[in-house]
């Protein structure tokens, strides 16, 4: 079996990740220094897969302790590189945090698998690349532009400096992927968002609805969209797990035409902020306690993916409907409140 290193393994994307790649037959080991990550996320991803899986709690910024997973396993062929810092937010408060941590953790990794000789490397990537995007659907050639945020910047810095690394590394094939909106959780419920105060809609309804929240607000209905609010392309999180799965086989099958290319992870399809509250309350049965409030500074008003080139150069399909999106996100939402009950009761 193939090994992967997958990097933020005890994260969100990175747990569903795993799932994904070990049901397709990869061997995989996490390195997570659980900063964000956390070992809830990777015990329920062993429930899951029905096996322990290995993380080191290393920081990647930190290279020699880096390397010592290399030297431990030398028959990595692969990297999925999730690890970094991703709110929104807090990076505008701690910019120069956002780019050490993200830009030195990168560096660091891309230079282990140089050394190491890792030719196939996955790079979690984002649509908050694309900004205000000028035409939609927005495609892969779409200009970058100025980035609403220190966390999108180093999502476009992420990007260059591994096109850079591809250029003189010819053996070295990179698969950038950028993501929409993941949501939603793994079907057994045994995994999902672990966030204690989310600021993503989805887990902000989900904690309204089961009381975790009193009530949530609409940020913005005067937007110039279908029903004043805000528009996004949500995409189901195991259909992201597989994207990274299929982009691993696609460079080591070897049919890749060039050793550094991009894709847009999205369903394709707009979805209001409005339009999703009515899909929840429609599969969760709940009436949604939220009211109408200002607009949230450095939202873009509407962004959803031409997702052609990743479902044909990568072979991906979407597999999960809004529907289903809601379903997981409210079982794993009732799961984690049952959790609780029970820890508190033991
Ligand atoms: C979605 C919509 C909000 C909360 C984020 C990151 C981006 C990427 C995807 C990583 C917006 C509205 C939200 C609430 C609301 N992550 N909203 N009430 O901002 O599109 O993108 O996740 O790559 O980098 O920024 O996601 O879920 O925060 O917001 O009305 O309580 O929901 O205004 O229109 P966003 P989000």
């Amino acid at each position: 079996m193939s090994k992967i290193l997958v990097t933020g393994g005890c994260g969100y994307i990175g747990g569903h990740t795993i799932v994904d790649l070990i049901a397709n037959g990869f061997e995989v080991i996490s390195v997570d220094d659980l900063s964000k990550g956390s070992l809830v996320m990777l015990g329920g991803v062993e429930r899951v897969v029905g096996r322990p899986v290995k993380n080191y709690r290393v920081n990647l910024c930190n290279l020699d302790d880096t390397e010592t997973i290399f030297i431990e396993n030398p028959d990595i062929v692969g990297i999925v590189h999730f690890a970094a810092y991703k709110s929104v937010p807090e990076s505008v408060q701690q910019p120069l945090r956002y780019f050490e941590n993200n830009i030195n953790s990168l560096v660091n990794i891309l230079k282990c698998a140089k050394e190491y000789k890792v030719n196939h490397f996955v790079f979690s990537s984002s649509c908050s690349v694309y900004g205000n995007a000028d035409k939609l659907p927005v495609d892969e050639n779409a200009p970058l532009k100025e980035p609403e945020s220190p966390y999108a910047r180093t999502k476009q810095m992420g990007e260059a400096i591994c096109r850079d690394f591809a250029k003189i590394n010819p053996d070295f094939n990179v698969t950038l992927l950028r993501y929409f909106n993941p949501v939603g959780a793994h079907p057994t419920a045994l995994i999902g968002e672990l966030q204690e105060k989310p600021e993503n809609l989805v887990p902000v309804i989900t904690q309204t609805a089961i009381g975790k929240r009193r009530e949530m607000q609409v940020f913005g209905t005067d937007y110039p969209t279908r029903d004043g609010s805000c528009v996004r392309d949500y995409i189901h999180v195991m259909d992201i797990a597989n994207a990274h799965t299929k982009a691993l086989q696609y460079t080591m099958s070897g049919d890749n035409e060039t050793n550094c290319d991009v894709f847009n992870l999205g369903s394709g399809s707009g979805v209001t902020v409005l339009e999703l509250i009515n899909a929840f309350e429609k599969v969760s049965g709940e009436k949604l306690h939220y009211k109408l409030g200002p607009r949230r500074p450095g939202d873009v008003v509407e962004v959803y993916a031409n997702n052609s080139k990743a479902r044909c150069l990568l072979d991906w399909d979407i597999k999960y409907s809004l529907e289903d999106m809601m379903d997981t996100a409210w079982r794993w939402e009732q799961n984690m409140k049952r959790e609780a009950a029970r820890i508190k009761l033991n």
